[in-house]
Formats: structure tokens, C-alpha cells, sequence
């Protein structure tokens, strides 16, 4: 998992507004580490409202390098047809539900993009990591947010490693965005654990890098994010 990140924890300026807006402030040098990063992996994946919201690319630029598959969990395949990522630049995969509207479905397969069914009710993300693995070779998964698709990634026991980009920046807000979102734990029993294996200095922002260590209990199955 890799993001971009506040001093105080959060991915956008406000809610429903674009990471984009944050990205400007990146270091040039570290938009060229993001960008190496999502060249060494197989596959990037970011929710489906990130996709409402920022309109992403997802492909390679700024270094040489191959666009990973794009993969977007939408359950009912709701993602509007101009979206940058159903372009030709990259292969693309939407993740579906039975729920989904033959309709949509149909409109998106019409542009050549992938859509395969994971799930009844939500996207299952261990069945779509397997998928992943099993029928399209994808070892190394980048995820790139947003906090709904962290939450359910970290719930799910697949997320291996996470690197963050800190941006030098408080913009505050109860209901902004931060890593992840989705339902609070109970106890400290619940807390995932970080283990800090790297940081540096990238232009001028700080990046660390940790190991995530889960609380004891069931294992994971899927591709490993990387990172
Ligand atoms: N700074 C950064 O690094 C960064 C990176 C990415 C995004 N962002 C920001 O994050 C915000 C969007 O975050 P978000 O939390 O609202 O949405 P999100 O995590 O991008 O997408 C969540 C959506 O994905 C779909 N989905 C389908 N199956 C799912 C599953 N099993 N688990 C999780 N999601 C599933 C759902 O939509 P359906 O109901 O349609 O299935 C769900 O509402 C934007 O403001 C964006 O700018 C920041």
C-alpha cells in the first residue's frame, strides 16, 4: 500500500475533494519514486470513488517502465464510462458483483476492458486477490487507496507492507479522509502493528516503509501488496 499522506493522517484537503490537489505538493523526485513503484509492480488497485473523485490514470509516466493492470473493485460497476483508467494506455480489470447491471457490465466489456465477478453483495477481495494470481500471474499488487479500500484490504489480512509519502502539511477536518477508514476496533487486542524497515529523505519529503503485522488470528490469501 503506498500514500500520500498529511502530518496529520489525511489523504485529501477535505472530503470528496481530489488527491490530486495534495499531489501538487509532492516533491518532483518522489512523484518519480511513486511512479517506479507502480513500474515494479504487476498490478495497482484503487476503489471505485477514488476513481468518481480523482479520475485517475494509474499508468506509468515520468520513468521508463510498463503500466501495471488497473483493477477497480465496483460493485455495481459504477464507474463513469470517460474514466481515464478505461483508456487503451493499460490493461484494466473492473471487479464486479452478480449485482451488477448486465447493462453496465456490457458497456464496459464493449471498450475492451476486463470485468470479472468477485462477490454477491460487495466485491470479495480475497476472491478477486486469487483471481488476480490464478488467472492473470499478479504477484506484487500496489494499492493506492482511498481509506475505504485500505480499511477492507487491512480487514482482509492483504496488506504486506506500507509506504507513505509525508506531506508537510495539517489541513484538519473530523471527516477528511485518512489511511484507512471503515469500522473501529474494539480493543487494543484488534490493533494492527507497523514494524519501520526503511526511511529516507526523497527530494524534500520523508517516506517510511513498514511491515504490517497482524494481531493473531486467520492468515491471508492473495497477492502480496508490494508495497
Ligand atoms: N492521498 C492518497 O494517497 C489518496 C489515494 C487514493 C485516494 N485518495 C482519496 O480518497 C478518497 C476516496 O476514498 P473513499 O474511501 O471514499 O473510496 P475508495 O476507497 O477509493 O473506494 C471505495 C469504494 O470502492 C468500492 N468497492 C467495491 N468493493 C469493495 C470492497 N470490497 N472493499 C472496498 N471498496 C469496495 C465501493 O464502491 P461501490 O459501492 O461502487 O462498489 C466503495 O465505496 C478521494 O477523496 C481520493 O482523493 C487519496
Amino acid at each position: 500500500m503506498m500514500s500520500e499522506i498529511t502530518a496529520d493522517g489525511k489523504l485529501t484537503l477535505k472530503k470528496g475533494s481530489s488527491s490530486k490537489i495534495l499531489m501538487k505538493y509532492m516533491d518532483p523526485a518522489t512523484e518519480v519514486l511513486l511512479h517506479q513503484t507502480r513500474a515494479a509492480c504487476d498490478a495497482i488497485m484503487v476503489g471505485a470513488n477514488t476513481i468518481r473523485i480523482d479520475n485517475s490514470y494509474l499508468t506509468v509516466r515520468h520513468v521508463p517502465g510498463r503500466s501495471p493492470i488497473r483493477v477497480i473493485p465496483a460493485s455495481m460497476a459504477d464507474i463513469p464510462l470517460d474514466s481515464h483508467v478505461l483508456s487503451p494506455d493499460a490493461p484494466t480489470i473492473i471487479a464486479v458483483t452478480d449485482r451488477a447491471p448486465a447493462e453496465r457490465v456490457a458497456a464496459i466489456r464493449a471498450m475492451n476492458v476486463q470485468v470479472v465477478q468477485a462477490g454477491t453483495d460487495h466485491v470479495h477481495l480475497p476472491t478477486l486477490m486469487r483471481i488476480l494470481r490464478q488467472e492473470h500471474g499478479v504477484k506484487r499488487l500496489m494499492i493506492e487507496g482511498g481509506p475505504t479500500l485500505n480499511w477492507h484490504m487491512l480487514h482482509h489480512r492483504l496488506v504486506d507492507e506500507i509506504r507513505l509519502i509525508h506531506l508537510p502539511f495539517i489541513v484538519g477536518g473530523a471527516d477528511t479522509p485518512s489511511l484507512v477508514g471503515g469500522m473501529h476496533i474494539e480493543s487494543e487486542d484488534e490493533m494492527i502493528r507497523l514494524v519501520l524497515k526503511n526511511h529516507y529523505l526523497c527530494g524534500t519529503n520523508l517516506v517510511t516503509e513498514y511491515d504490517v503485522i497482524y494481531p493473531a488470528g486467520s492468515g491471508k490469501d492473495g497477492p502480496r501488496s508490494n508495497p
